[in-house]
């Protein structure tokens, strides 16, 4: 039960004369001051628009919005007033926002089909037409809802019907330009809705196998996929990944996707993500209070799949290779015990001091191949790897480590257009050597303290050229259950797949 188009807000562009719908956003600037179709609207309905402007104490400001009712003298149902600041300051980000901000207006009242204008208010910062596409992109990720098995959708309490907003027309000046602009955004939005849905999704629907059928389909947009199965995967010696699958009944299935949108023999950049489709903590096993979220452990992976969804979609300029190990972290006969040794196919030996420490065990194989087949130009991988991430940043940050610091500043850099934000983090030798063992190469524990950074330490020494820039981003606070914002009220947040097409975009595309 894939989420039908039909479940997603539908976003056309039209002219600033085209008839509009009767429920109507109109983007005003600071003042509040109307530019000229408002000005006009006001002007039909005798400055009713003006006068609730004032008797709401409304200023224009970014964000504000006042919703007018059936304003007299007007033929509109509904008139809301879209306060966008001052223009000449709005970035690409702030219009993103506005948009959510106005969508979820809009998708909670009775409305299902509205128009917004977007005119600029005197100079703006974005050409218009780019303001119209990030307005409809906010929009668009803001009606994301994960409510596929809710069977009963009608409220049988007070018979109020659960109306969606379906459908949102954006009036601008040049409709052309931006719609055109707006099938990168479509794209992009496609690939975070993707990533929300992977993540939302139970692990009983969604195991190591369905996972990789979902990357599967990205064939259709040109991406070329292979799924590696456990034969296959054995043959390669992952042994580390293997360690972890074990435990389950269920195999797992190690995915390659590739776009080559990019020039012929140029070395791609490559996005490896953790897949724990759930993690119990196998023998090492959790608490039971809120093993459930154990079901998002794979917020890495679905950041991959949803990247190379975007980069295909928008037809990115770009070789990338996605690559996810898909497994289940379960106890049981035939489970990885603590204290075992295994072999990983780097030929690095690994203590499994805890069980529970899977991810890592998971990504040192799939990165591993991942350098060896390909030779990436540069190296990201994904993961909801540890707890301590949040102790040490909270839910509204991702950690990144990175041994590169060009790479580590384009990813901060596309982190503040997105709004997507990360804190570097240390990558240190005091952190390997509280990860050394007595009885084998490593161990995949490092002791009370840092754990984060022990994690990452870990993954450090799978990176096979040292020379290699290599970044790893912790989204253990951010890729599930994080701080709602106007463009995410899901669970599955989609992080990481706006900021890494933005990293490709501004610095690997050409
Ligand atoms: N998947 C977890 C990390 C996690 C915890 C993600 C909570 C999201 C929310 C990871 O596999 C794990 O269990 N990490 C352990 C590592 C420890 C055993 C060294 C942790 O963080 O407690
Ligand atoms: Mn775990
Ligand atoms: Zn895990």
């Amino acid at each position: 039960m894939p989420a039908s188009p039909a479940d997603r807000l539908e976003v056309t562009f039209a002219s600033l004369k085209e008839k509009r719908a009767e429920v109507v956003g109109l983007v005003v600037g600071e003042g509040p001051h109307f530019p000229p179709v408002a000005a006009q609207l006001d002007d039909d309905g005798d400055g009713v628009l003006s006068r609730a402007a004032e008797a709401a104490a409304f200023q224009g400001k970014m964000k504000s919005i006042a919703d007018v009712l059936a304003p007299s003298g007007l033929k509109e149902q509904r008139v809301l007033l879209i306060g966008s600041g001052d223009q000449e300051k709005a970035d690409e980000n702030d219009w993103v926002m506005l948009g959510g901000a106005v969508g979820g207006k809009l998708g909670a009242a009775n409305t299902t089909i509205a128009s917004v204008v977007v005119e600029s208010d005197g100079e703006t910062k974005l050409p218009v037409h780019e303001i119209a596409a990030s307005f409809a992109l906010g929009a668009c990720l803001r009606s994301y809802k994960f409510d596929k098995y809710i069977t009963k959708k009608d409220s049988e309490d007070d018979g109020a019907k659960d109306v969606r907003l379906a459908k949102l027309v954006v009036h601008c000046p040049d409709p052309k330009k931006a719609e055109k602009a707006f099938a990168a955004c479509k794209a992009i939005a496609d690939g975070v809705m993707l990533a929300r849905d992977l993540v939302n999704e139970p692990a009983n629907i969604l195991g190591p196998v369905e996972f990789a059928d979902r990357a599967e389909a990205l064939e259709s947009l040109g991406v070329e996929v292979e799924v590696l199965d456990a034969k296959e995967i054995k043959k390669k010696k992952m042994g580390a990944l293997l360690a972890v699958a074990q435990g389950s009944s269920r195999p797992a299935r190690v995915v390659v996707m590739s776009w080559n949108g990019g020039k012929k023999n140029e070395a791609p950049v490559a996005f490896i993500g953790k897949g724990v489709v759930f993690d119990t903590g196998g023998i090492s096993i959790k608490p039971s209070a809120g093993m459930e979220d154990m079901k998002g452990d794979m917020g890495g992976a679905a950041c991959v799949v949803g990247l190379m969804h975007a980069l295909a979609g928008r037809k990115a300029k770009v070789n990338a290779v996605g690559l996810i190990g898909c497994v289940e972290n379960m106890p049981s006969g035939e489970a990885t015990r603590p204290g075992d040794i295994v072999t990983s196919m780097s030929g690095q030996t690994i203590e499994v001091l805890n069980t529970d420490a899977e991810g890592r065990l998971v990504l040192a194989d799939v990165m591993h191949y991942a350098q060896e087949r390909f030779e990436p130009q540069m190296m990201v991988d994904l993961a909801t790897l540890t707890g301590a991430i949040m102790v040490a940043l909270g839910k509204s940050y991702a950690g990144l480590f990175c041994n590169n610091d060009e790479l580590a500043s384009g990813i901060l850099g596309a982190s503040g257009v997105t709004g997507e934000k990360t804190w570097r983090m240390p990558l240190d030798k005091s952190f390997h050597k509280m990860i050394d063992s007595k009885n084998a190469d490593v161990k995949n524990l490092g002791g009370r303290w840092g754990g984060a950074c022990t994690a990452a330490a870990f993954l450090e020494r799978f990176v096979l050229d040292k020379n290699t820039p290599w970044a790893h981003i912790d989204l253990a606070g951010t890729a599930m259950d994080a701080p709602k914002n106007d463009i995410n009220q899901s669970w599955g947040s989609g992080w990481g797949v706006r900021l890494l097409d933005r990293l490709v975009a501004d610095n690997y595309e050409g």
